[in-house]
């Protein structure tokens, strides 16, 4: 893949005072979006590195994926938008457009839904492995280690120059993900695992997995697989995320696919990011009550405080995040189908809202509901334990990651990615032995 297959002629040109010399870098256009300045050739003709700590303002790939306007709240998936997917499209669907790059014909969606139905069962040696843990172990330990292991059993797809093994990969990883999520839950619980079925769609295999037990037929609700798949959709990919920069930086070593999505569920685990929702839950816990509200947006607010309003704010999004619309929409269809009349933390989220909206710190600040806010909510009312909810993510943010592996893997530029720093350390100066350091 070129980077801008388009040819340019628009550059930019900057002087360096400390020499006076004057520079020229191409200035490449997307499709959409801001244009970049290729500064590849920066350090070799200039000396100088550019500084952009948590990258707030570098392009680390060129990718036809997904696409962010965060000033209008705009989100596209191979050019859809989210809205548009969440309403009439389904998880496996958007999961083939992701993958392959178009929606599916109908025996296109057939063949996929298929090739993934096939995968979703895991080497029964690795039933073995949440032995080791303990009950208490955190969902996305389990994770990290279970999926980290997959590569010791699958030698089949580890050739990643091979399109055909790094398809094979992929679609093991989307589908035995709900499998591992679902197993960590019923290990913490102490109850049997429940294998995946090959009737049952993708969010009605993870709802039966998480919540059958052998004693008894369980029948998923419609309506919380309705949900579930909605959900599934809403957190499938985000650009160049921190987890999905981490799978890129892992895989440009050559590092096999399981490995480097492992490597995408320890970075989403973070509070900063996907472990967000289950951190919006604790918080509103911890709010309690309406009349708490102004207590929490003044920590959230003051510099001293470590505090932050979680499930608030986004490095991109300085609008509402559209994922956020449709999670607060789903939020109410899923709690007025269940009967929960008046959820208190659905009230207290939505006055949390409005109050945040109101205040000028967070009006100044483009500070929005994001994508985590609702959604913790709505897994509860789910019977979802809030230590699986980061887990839920990392289930439907895998198609994310291993398509924008793939589209990574398949460049010919492709390279190691290997930033470099400002230093700032000691300079040079000669070993002073033990009896002479006083
Ligand atoms: C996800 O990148 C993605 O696409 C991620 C994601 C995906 O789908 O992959 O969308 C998923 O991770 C969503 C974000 C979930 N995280 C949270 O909800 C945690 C709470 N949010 C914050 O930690 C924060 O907003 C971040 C991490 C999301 C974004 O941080 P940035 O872009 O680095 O912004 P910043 O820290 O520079 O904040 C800018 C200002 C600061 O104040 P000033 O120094 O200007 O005075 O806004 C303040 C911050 O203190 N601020 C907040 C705040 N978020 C930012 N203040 C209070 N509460 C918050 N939540």
């Amino acid at each position: 893949m070129s980077v801008n297959s388009g040819a340019s002629k628009e550059s930019v040109t900057f002087t360096d005072n400390s020499t006076g010399k004057s520079f020229n870098f191409p200035l490449l256009p997307g499709t959409m979006g801001p244009k970049v300045i290729d500064t590849r050739a920066l350090y070799g003709e200039t000396g100088h590195f550019t500084y952009d700590p948590g990258y707030t303002s570098t392009g680390s790939c060129e990718s036809k994926i997904t696409f962010i306007d965060g000033d209008k709240g705009v989100l596209l998936h191979r050019g859809y938008p989210i809205d548009q997917l969440a309403e009439h499209s389904d998880h496996l669907e958007v999961c083939h457009l992701l993958l392959k790059g178009e929606l599916p014909t109908a025996s296109e969606k057939e063949k996929f839904e298929d090739g993934i139905r096939r995968h979703t069962m895991v080497h029964e040696q690795i039933n073995y492995f949440y032995r080791g843990f303990r009950r208490d172990a955190h969902p996305m330990a389990v994770m990290c280690g279970v999926v980290g292991a997959l590569s010791a059993f699958y030698h089949d797809s580890l050739d990643i120059n091979d399109p055909q093994q790094r398809m094979i990969a992929s679609f093991r990883l989307i589908a035995k993900m709900p499998t591992i999520a679902a197993w960590a839950y019923k290990y913490a619980i102490g109850q049997p695992f429940i294998y995946p079925r090959n009737d049952l769609s993708f969010a009605e295999n993870f709802l039966h997995m998480m919540f059958a037990t052998p004693c008894e037929p369980y029948n998923v609700s419609p309506v919380l697989a309705k949900a579930m798949d909605r959900i599934l959709i809403l957190h499938a990919d985000h650009e160049q995320n921190a987890s999905t920069s981490t799978v890129r930086l892992a895989g440009s070593s050559g590092a096999n696919p399981y490995a480097c999505i492992a490597a995408g569920i320890a970075s989403l685990w973070g509070p900063a990011h996907g472990g967000a929702n289950e951190a919006v839950l604790t918080m509103l816990t911890q709010i309690g009550r309406k009349d708490r509200i102004p207590e929490f947006i003044a920590k959230a607010k003051d510099k001293n405080d470590p505090f932050r309003l979680m499930g608030f704010g986004h490095r991109v999004y300085k609008n509402y995040d559209p994922r956020a619309t449709v999670m607060q929409k789903t939020c109410h269809e899923v709690l007025d189908d269940l009967g929960v009349r008046d959820e208190p933390l659905l009230e207290l989220a939505m006055e949390l809202e409005r109050i945040a909206l109101e205040d000028p710190y967070f009006v100044e600040r483009k500070l929005y509901p994001n994508v985590d806010f609702y959604s913790g909510i709505i897994f509860r009312a789910m019977g979802i334990p809030v230590s699986l909810f980061t887990a839920l993510f990392a289930v439907a943010r895998t198609v994310g990651w291993v398509s924008q592996w793939n589209e990574m893997i398949s460049d010919p530029e492709q390279k190691i990615g290997r930033p470099r720093q400002l230093y700032t350390g000691a300079t040079p100066r000669d070993y002073v032995p033990l009896h002479a350091r006083g």
